[in-house]
């Protein structure tokens, strides 16, 4: 497996199992069997509702004798509500407590928004706390004092644009080192990944292959299926794989690592030999011409009427 090597020499496969909408129920025998496949890359977060059942599957499956510790790579997120100073440790130690582990690999702030302790997600536009109330450059303090108590190796940050990435690490001690965003053919970031490489924080692309199964709620109108794209369904019948293999293949090599979602045993098999998938320049040109922008997690959930985060100041 290919990986992403960090400042410090610490290696992270680029394929990650991603873990947003698997419920409790069916996320311990999809993580028992992504580990069984191969998969070292567990992509987690303390909204996704599901850490405990994740923790029983690493536990059983180390205490199995099917991987250890060491070999996993592990990553979680902060919540919106426990942004600010004392708030961070707390709760990147609920999410290990609920994990079984000593230390996170990866943990990333999830959004750039920031809610009342009490709130879990806003109904209002009273519950959430602004940037300036609650900034970012607080909240950054205290990850970096998980690196410092070792419950963390490495931090960064997700949803950030990248002005907000070119803030952060120009009043960092320690430099945020991966941005976990939206990347598909729809949605390519040329910019982004320019700036990424040139400032040494690499990319986590989430919704590799758009997030088909996402609630209802979340969905736009009329959206076009990634899946169902004629370009990437062309592309994969010239290699004789699927389509999700040709979007896995295409986000590693962009250089980015990518986190396909899936509780089936035989999608999870299939997307795991994706990188062995190797598109050529042209297939990765023709996928180039799909770029409409267009995101599927639009962060519309966080510019409700009252809130002071807009989609201007959101994605700026
Ligand atoms: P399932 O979990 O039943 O396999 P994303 O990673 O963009 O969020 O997409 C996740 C969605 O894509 C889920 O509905 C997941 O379903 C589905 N999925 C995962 N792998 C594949 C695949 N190889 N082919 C088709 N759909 C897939």
């Amino acid at each position: 497996m290919k990986n992403l090597t960090f400042q410090n020499g610490d290696t992270m496969p680029v394929l990650g199992l991603g873990t947003w909408k698997s419920t409790p129920g069916e996320v311990y025998t999809a993580v028992r069997e992504a580990i069984k496949i191969g998969y070292r890359h567990i992509d987690c977060a303390a909204i996704y509702g599901n850490e405990k059942e994740i923790g029983t599957a690493l536990t059983d499956a180390m205490n199995a004798g099917e991987v250890s510790r060491e070999e996993l790579w592990i990553t979680s997120k902060l919540w919106n509500n426990a942004h600010g100073k004392g708030r961070v440790i707390p709760a990147l130690n609920q999410t290990l407590n609920d994990l079984q582990l000593d230390y996170l690999d990866l943990y990333l702030i999830h959004w750039p928004v920031a809610l009342r302790y009490s709130v879990v997600f806003p109904e209002k536009g009273d519950d959430f706390v602004s940037l300036s109330e609650r900034p970012i450059e607080e909240t950054w303090q205290e990850m970096e004092a998980c690196v410092r108590k070792r419950l963390s190796r490495h931090i960064g940050v997700s949803n950030f644009s990248v002005k907000k990435l070119g803030d952060l690490a120009s009043r960092s001690d320690i430099p945020p080192e991966m941005n976990q965003i939206e990347l598909h053919p729809f949605l390519q970031q040329k910019e982004m990944l320019k700036w990424c490489a040139e400032n040494n924080v690499h990319l986590t692309a989430y919704s590799p292959l758009g997030s088909k199964d996402r609630p209802s709620a979340l969905k736009n109108k009329n959206e076009k299926s990634l899946l169902d794209d004629p370009i990437a369904q062309s592309v994969a019948r010239q290699k004789a794989c699927s389509t999700a293999q040709v979007l896995i293949s295409w986000a590693i090599e962009r250089g980015t690592a990518v986190i396909p979602k899936s509780v089936n045993s035989e999608r999870l098999a299939e997307n795991f030999r994706s990188p062995d998938i190797r598109l050529t320049l042209e297939e990765m040109d023709q996928l180039s011409k799909l770029d409409t922008h267009t995101r599927y997690v639009t962060g519309e959930f966080w510019s409700i009427p009252g809130s002071p985060y807009t989609l201007e100041n959101l994605w700026d």
